[in-house]
């Protein structure tokens, strides 16, 4: 393609005129990767991963049974084997006459720093789990964790798994209210937060949500939890429950730094991570042991090909979020990696701190979602520019899908044109990497994520289940059971079949839509059922429509994704309002006020990442005959399209008379 190609390329021009970038001979030499993994694990699928299992992570009791699918959809892997998730990141690195090296480079946003090494982190990890059992919390107890990025979320994570505690990680951009359900569905016993953390140049609070979160609400039963372990951080003054609330240096600076990990099953609960599904309530995804840690492991090191002697890691993802636990918490130190933790924002206190830490710390390997890179070349290339990448070797890609233009930017400004880019697709569900090239072996494809890894098994089918051909799309399906899978969601086994094993008999649906490309390479293009996801965050569209009619002056609503070219998408609700409100949101200042009072009440009872960009005050929603609301022409609405086939509406004049009525709209203030 010549250089000065008058025309951005579009994906179909991509797609027709695939440009892939085979391995160097350098790097293919070197490569963790190799070409046989994959015919290994076709030939034997479950000795590979019994393989990796062995090799990649220590048992106290070792495994005789790879796979035991017989309670399917609920699988067991490695099911006799013992073994502790913290050993295996810590202890066993120290034992290995790795204390010395550094586990986390921590930099705080407003600059201070801390390094900590695997012998640090063990006494860490020590005495926070001697902390959390002087509280009372014990084997199979929940300790909800609601942190920003400190080293101490990192430690909070692993004393709980040190203990067999399963711990359930909230984001803290989650409101009081979202915390509370989150607490109230683990039935946690301790909730582990801090007085606040830095963001965007100044300190923000974390302990009040907790106290909202915990505080006696009409008719729902008194809080599981009995204490409230508090890391400080900003310095802020914070209220303080006598009996329940625990500072948290105090705690750990009582306790003993040594503690002898409790040995679990492989198939004891490691964590719950809450996610949102197609209904208003939250899933708590429930992650075990033994088949989690390997597949993290696994593809951690071949994905992002880790030289733990050499590399410095960096993955921009918050501990909130999945990504947070496989590729900042579990894989890279379960692999003995030495990594960087950032607290803060990427544009504070400038928009080149990112750069100004791959530099300074020399980060080898980088992993970040698509929207990041976006805003990176919307504030320009001169800001990484100016600072020295050279260290920068592969790099990562999660979250949403990356369009071929971001990739190349990406692979051109950030990787010096030479590094590979992988695109991992996985979900919260499937635990780890389920499909991306394989640095050193496959040629990589801007904007797609190309193959399923060895050992997993991926496919694209139309509505009956069949695969289709190469160049054809459809549902994105798992076929065969993963050691990383999901084992259910939490207390409600019923709704993990219905959600994931209904649609397509004895194939694991995922929600995304797909295209295999005339390579048979895989193509993500996106949700394909009522999840949203902006910014790399997945939302639910209906959690926040009843958020929106939870407030009193709204009688009806309807959210649908807009497409976004920073964000991916972007929060768009359609309102009827109630009443006189109707009225009032006809003036300019009242549709002003209506937005605010809107975009607030959702910030109160999700958080503000769920805050719609846009609220459409309308008389009508399109809906069926039976009721059902078309989100499909709301879309089309809201990306400014002419809609698209009306005809199984009920009234088909709705549509019409929203496009009328969104001329006197106006589009709300942008975050
Ligand atoms: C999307 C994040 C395209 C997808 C790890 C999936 C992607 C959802 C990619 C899971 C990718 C994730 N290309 N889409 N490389 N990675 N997604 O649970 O829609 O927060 O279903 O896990 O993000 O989001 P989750």
């Amino acid at each position: 393609m010549p250089e000065n190609e008058p025309t951005a390329p579009s994906l179909e021009n991509l797609l027709h005129e695939t440009r892939a970038f085979p391995p160097s001979a350098a790097f293919a030499a070197q490569a963790n990767a190799q070409p046989s993994m994959y015919e290994d694990a076709k030939a034997d699928r479950l000795g590979f991963w019994a393989d990796q299992a062995r090799e990649l992570v220590s048992w106290e009791r070792p495994f005789t049974q790879t796979l035991d699918w017989s309670g399917a959809p609920v699988a067991k892997w490695f099911a006799d084997g013992t073994l502790n998730a913290a050993y295996n990141a810590v202890d066993r690195h120290v034992e290995a006459g790795h204390g010395d090296r550094v586990a986390i480079h921590f930099e705080g946003e407003p600059g201070d720093t801390r390094t900590v090494t695997y012998a640090d982190l063990q006494r860490e990890v020590s005495r926070a789990a001697n902390a959390l059992a002087a509280l009372g919390v014990t084997k199979g107890d929940r300790v909800v964790i609601y942190l920003p990025m400190l080293v101490e979320s990192v430690v909070a994570m692993l004393a709980c798994a040190r203990i067999g505690a399963p711990h359930s990680v909230v984001f803290g951009g989650f409101s009081a209210d979202a915390l509370r359900s989150r607490i109230a569905d683990a039935e946690a016993k301790v909730v582990v937060t801090a007085d606040g953390g830095y963001r965007r140049g100044a300190p923000s609070a974390l302990k009040p949500a907790v106290d909202a979160a915990l505080a006696p609400k009409d008719g729902e039963p008194a809080t599981t939890v009995e204490h409230v372990l508090v890391v400080r951080r900003t310095e802020q003054d914070v209220e303080w429950t006598e009996g329940r609330d625990v500072w948290w240096h105090e705690a750990v600076a009582a306790a003993d730094d040594v503690h002898e990990p409790v040995w679990v099953d492989a198939e004891h609960p490691l964590f719950i991570l809450y996610t949102s599904g197609t209904t208003g309530k939250p899933k708590g995804i429930l992650h075990t042991t033994g088949g989690y840690l390997t597949q993290c492991a696994s593809t951690h090191k071949n994905v992002f090909d880790l030289k733990a002697e050499s590399d410095v890691y960096w993955c921009t993802a918050d501990i909130g979020w999945v990504t947070g636990h496989s590729y900042v918490v579990y894989g890279p130190l379960t692999n003995g990696a030495t990594q960087v933790l950032y607290e803060g924002t990427p544009d504070t206190p400038h928009r080149g701190r990112w750069w100004e830490l791959v530099e300074k710390y020399q980060v080898s390997i980088l992993y970040t979602a698509p929207t990041a890179i976006r805003t990176c070349m919307k504030w320009g290339e001169d800001i990484p520019a100016g600072f020295d990448l050279s260290s920068l070797r592969v790099l990562g890609s999660v979250g949403e899908p990356i369009n071929p233009e971001a990739w190349m930017w990406y692979r051109r400004v950030v990787g010096g044109d030479t590094t590979p880019v992988v695109d991992t697709w996985w979900q919260t569900e499937t635990g780890a990497i389920m499909i991306s090239p394989l640095p050193g072996v496959t040629a990589t494809k801007p904007g797609s994520a190309q193959v399923a890894l060895p050992g997993i098994a991926a496919d694209v089918v139309d509505d009956e289940a069949h695969s289709v051909p190469d160049g054809g799309g459809g549902y994105l399906v798992l076929s065969e059971p993963w050691p990383a899978m999901l084992r259910g969601i939490w207390g409600d086994l019923q709704r993990f079949k219905d959600t994931y094993w209904s649609r397509f008999e004895g194939l694991y649906f995922a929600g995304d839509g797909a295209k295999k490309d005339e390579d048979g390479d895989i193509w993500l293009l996106g949700r394909v059922d009522d999840v949203m996801n902006v910014s790399g965050h997945r939302l639910s569209t209906t959690e926040i429509e009843s958020a929106l009619v939870s407030h009193d002056i709204v009688a009806e609503a309807a959210v649908v994704g807009a497409a976004d070219e920073t964000t991916g998408q972007a929060v768009v609700a359609f309102v009827i309002l109630r009443g006189e409100h109707a009225e009032r949101a006809g003036t300019p200042d009242g549709a002003a006020q209506v937005q605010e009072e809107l975009r607030s009440h959702v910030a109160k009872e999700i958080g503000p990442i769920a805050k719609p960009r846009r609220i459409l005050v309308v008389a009508e929603l399109p809906k069926t005959r039976s009721g059902k609301i078309m989100r499909r022409l709301l879309r089309d609405v809201a990306e400014n399209r002419a809609v698209g086939d009306a005809t199984t509406l009920a009234d088909s004049s709705v549509m019409d008379l929203i496009s009328a009525g969104l001329a006197t709209n106006k589009p709300g203030s942008e975050d």
